[in-house]
């Protein structure tokens, strides 16, 4: 699966199209890759979140994913999805593919050719690291999403490995 890369680092050093942000519904910024998105993209980011109608008080319901431009990052999109609270969140794995296959379909219809992805939800929000590999290397396999190029930056050998382990697996 050439259309499907691994990266151990700092997805905001990524240069694609689209930068993936694991948000949450408010999409006003937060700590791991959230905060890290936001402190490399400037105050120019949070303003484009702001600019996000809320609904029902929020921005971005669990499992979908909002588009705004990118600040200063080296792309020209920030996709902020929002993942499921692995302990808290009914039925994680249809949220998780959700909010995955939400983001490359932004992609696609914002005519990216690159994306850089995190393991959505496998911080603060508790998601088991190999469930979710598995999850997210096999939305990345549709079909749909042949024609768009995406490596997953991947925050720290351990992370890593086991999403190296689940795409071997897959490429049997
Ligand atoms: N680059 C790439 N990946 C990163 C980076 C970074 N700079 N910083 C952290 N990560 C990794 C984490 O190690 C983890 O594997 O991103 C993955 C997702 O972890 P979190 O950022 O905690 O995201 P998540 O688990 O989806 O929780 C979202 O956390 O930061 C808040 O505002 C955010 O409320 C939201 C919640």
């Amino acid at each position: 699966m050439s259309d499907i890369k691994l990266h151990l680092g700092d997805i905001t050093n990524a240069k694609v199209d689209a930068i993936t942000n694991a948000a949450n519904p408010a999409m006003l910024g937060g700590g791991g890759v959230d905060g890290a998105i936001h402190r490399a993209a400037g105050p120019a980011l949070l303003e484009a979140c702001r600019a996000i109608a809320v609904k029902d008080g929020v921005r971005c319901p669990i499992g979908e994913a909002r588009i705004t431009p990118a600040g200063d990052l080296q792309a020209k999109y920030v996709i902020h999805a929002v993942g499921p609270r692995y302990h808290l969140d009914p039925k994680p794995q249809r949220l998780l593919r959700s909010a995955y296959s939400n983001v490359l379909q932004l992609a696609v219809e914002n005519d990216c050719h690159t994306v850089a992805l995190p393991a959505i939800s496998c911080g603060v929000y508790g998601y088991p690291i190999d469930e979710a590999a598995e999850i997210a290397l096999d939305v990345c396999m549709q079909a749909e999403f042949s024609t768009l190029q995406k490596t997953f930056y991947l925050f720290g050998e351990e992370t890593f490995g086991i999403f190296q382990a689940a795409f071997t697996a897959q490429n049997r």
